[in-house]
């Protein structure tokens, strides 16, 4: 990287390359970048990213996908168009220079949750972001006697890192044993056929979740839960589980379950 590309990156970032770049469809992509060693984050955290516009940090809120032990940082996007940010970002290739926030943060932390007997990690669209980071950080599974993955999406071809969850991870060196005994993989789509449809809270209110994934009904005194999804989903769900008695944690008081919007960026 050139000096005078460096001295122009706002203190509040990293400037990191971009090494990888996947589009999913042509409404989502991801891209991995190098990361800094004072990168420090938490599973289910996200940071502030973006770009250098004009000679300013144009940057939105993005929940990394990879694990706190990986060596670069990943994170997926959607595309839309005209949108400040994402029409730009969705052209990046391997090399250009992204802004990654120095200071991650977020709720969707396993701390703050008691610990229970099944946690489901629930979300819709990119809201499945940070529990790909939570799914490959062992201390997840610590607390739990199974770790639920309930993402739901309008498109099979939206169901993003889905091999990963199927074929990679219960074969992975050092996960691989925590993945098959905990790990359930529950994807739904909603608009076209798929041999799970429907909306999750659908399903939880006719209790065909259940049936799905050979779990027990939620409980509030045993089960725990994350939310990322849009901010629809986000309240449908809330007052779901709340009118089930679940409880809202936060990060100075751990609960029953915890929500954070998925970062929809323009
Ligand atoms: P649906 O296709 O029935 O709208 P989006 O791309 O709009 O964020 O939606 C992503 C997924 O989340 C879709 O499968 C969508 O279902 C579902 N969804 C959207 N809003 C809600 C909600 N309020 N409650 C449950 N699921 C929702």
């Amino acid at each position: 990287m050139s000096q005078t590309a460096l001295q122009s990156i706002p203190a509040a970032y990293f400037g990191e390359r971009v090494t990888w770049v996947h589009h999913w469809t042509d409404r989502l992509f991801s891209f991995r970048c190098t990361r800094d060693p004072a990168m420090r984050f938490v599973a289910g955290q996200f940071t502030m990213i973006g770009l250098m516009v004009e000679g300013k940090p144009l940057v939105r809120a993005y929940s990394m996908v990879s694990p706190p032990w990986e060596e670069e940082l990943e994170f997926p996007s959607i595309k839309v168009p005209n949108g400040p940010l994402t029409s730009r970002l969705q052209h990046i290739v391997a090399g250009d220079l992204v802004l990654i926030g120095r200071k991650p943060v977020g709720t969707l932390l396993v701390e703050n949750l008691l610990p229970g007997r099944n946690l489901w990690l629930m979300c819709t669209g990119t809201g499945l972001a940070p529990f790909m980071s939570l799914i490959r950080d062992p201390d997840t599974y610590e607390k739990f006697d199974r770790v639920i993955v309930a993402h739901t999406v309008r498109l099979v071809a939206e169901l993003a890192y889905r091999n990963l969850i199927t074929e990679e991870l219960p074969r992975h060196e050092l996960l691989g044993d925590l993945v098959r005994e905990k790990l359930v993989y529950a994807p739904a789509v909603t608009r076209e056929p798929f041999p799970i449809q429907g909306r999750i809270t659908e399903r939880i209110a006719t209790g065909r979740l259940y049936a799905e994934t050979g779990l027990a009904p939620l409980d509030p005194r045993q089960d725990r839960v994350m939310l990322c999804g849009s901010e629809a989903f986000n309240a449908d769900m809330k007052a779901l589980l709340e009118g089930m008695g679940f409880v809202e944690g936060n990060n100075s008081t751990p609960a029953s379950y915890v929500l954070e919007k998925a970062f929809v960026t323009k």
